[in-house]
């Protein structure tokens, strides 16, 4: 039995694998691009060893899109055929990312406690337990599953990063700022830490601070994959289009945002989508935009990974043209709730679809029926996932509804007075 990098037991007698186990914890920490490289170079050294497998799985998982899950299905088949003699971390873990290619999140999550308890050192599990939560808008446990560890992850600042962006969600900025600056102080590379800081200097509207921070990081980002490269870029966007500069926002949306995009990449697409409502919010037109994005919009229609990213492609849709696809996938999302295990179901019948159409109506400039569907679901928003800054924007369009009615209102006020 040989251990990898955090110390945790491996079933193989591969250095290699064990190797390329250590290499894929870095990179996932790191959100690095070769991630599934490295657990690729391990299987030619070992095509048995479980973990490699399972990570290969949940590499495909957290891509949130129906093609990368059947990859996903294939390699976890192989860690279940090789996990007859394998440790009691490395079966739970194999479990707990079965359930999550089921959907059975709340599953998923319960078995990631479970490995964190018993297995401090696995901050993969970590990490992959506060994806859920994130998706969940659960901020307390989301901060909570790395807080617990911390004692025994002292040596390992990566674990600041994480603590630091759960504390932001949970409103705590000092203490969330001098978590994130003090992994980034002793370890330059570690883009979530720097995102974590990002995220407190945009809730406390510190943009200057904001810039410079980001931007003097800015260089330790080309080996991100491209979920996290697109979306620290995007948080330096946010600055800018705070600043009213929107030239820039738009030279950033070519060039490192979707320009830099996989544009078969749910997560890259819900950025894009995000920053080009946000300018349409200040007035700028970006008419042109939606078209060439929405297009790879096709293959979203019926996969509804996550409701946060379903809200995006919806008006993405809706915005350029789309209304035949954009009631499609409305109708899709319907059928999807009503199939979904009672815990996760509310979120979708009662917050997603309400935004959906509220997005819908905004899209075609029936400002009313925004109002009237997102008025009853704002201080539930949070249910739908995502961090506050990327939530901020529902409300943004919510406000922006109610002020675009408001002449018609005054008018109808005065007719009958
Ligand atoms: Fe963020």
């Amino acid at each position: 039995m040989l251990k990898d990098a955090q110390g945790l037991e491996v079933s193989t007698d591969s250095h290699e694998a064990v190797d390329a186990i250590s290499s894929f914890t870095n990179q996932s920490l790191t959100y690095g691009k070769e991630a599934l490289n490295v657990v690729k170079q391990g299987l030619l050294a070992d095509s048995t060893c479980a973990m490699l497998h399972a990570y290969a799985a949940a590499h495909f998982l957290s891509q949130e899109n129906e093609q990368a899950n059947s990859q996903a299905i294939r390699y976890l088949q192989a860690a279940i055929k090789y996990s007859t003699n394998i440790t009691e971390r490395e079966k739970l873990y194999i479990k707990a990312i079965s359930a999550w290619a089921i959907k059975r999140i709340d599953v998923a999550i319960a078995l990631h406690e479970t490995i964190t308890d018993k297995y401090p050192r696995d901050l993969i599990s970590v990490q992959q337990g506060q994806y859920h939560y994130f998706y969940l808008g659960d901020k307390e446990r989301l901060v909570n599953i790395a807080q617990k560890v911390l004692p025994q992850n002292e040596d390992n600042y990566f674990l600041y990063g994480m603590v630091a962006f759960g504390l932001e969600q949970c409103h705590q900025y000092e203490q969330a700022e001098a978590m994130g600056r003090m992994a980034t102080s002793y370890n330059r590379n570690d883009p979530w830490a720097h995102h974590a800081v990002a995220h407190v200097m945009e809730a406390q509207a510190r943009i200057d601070e904001g810039i410079a921070w980001m931007e003097s990081l800015a260089d330790t980002w080309n080996d991100c994959n491209s979920m996290l490269y697109t979306h620290n870029w995007w948080h330096i966007a946010l600055y800018y289009l705070e600043r009213g500069n929107h030239q820039k926002v738009l030279q950033l949306y070519n060039t490192h945002i979707w320009g830099r995009a996989r544009k078969d990449s749910p997560k890259d697409q819900v950025g894009a989508i995000s920053l080009l409502l946000r300018l349409e919010l200040r007035g700028v037109d970006v008419s042109e935009y939606w078209q060439s994005l929405a297009i790879y919009l096709l293959p979203r229609l019926h996969e509804h990974a996550l409701a946060f990213q379903d809200l995006h492609y919806i008006y993405a849709l809706a915005r350029a043209g789309y209304t035949d696809w954009a009631n499609e996938m409305r109708l899709s999302m319907y059928q999807h709730a009503l199939s979904l295990p009672s815990y996760i179901r509310r979120q979708w019948l009662e917050v997603a679809i309400p935004v959906a159409r509220g997005l819908v109506a905004y899209a075609n400039g029936e400002y009313s029926n925004t109002v009237i569907n997102f008025k009853q679901v704002l201080p539930r928003l949070h249910e739908i996932g995502g961090s506050h800054a990327q939530r901020q924007l529902f409300k943004q369009v919510y406000q922006d509804a109610n002020l675009q009615l408001a002449p018609t209102l005054r008018y109808i006020s005065a007719s009958i007075s």
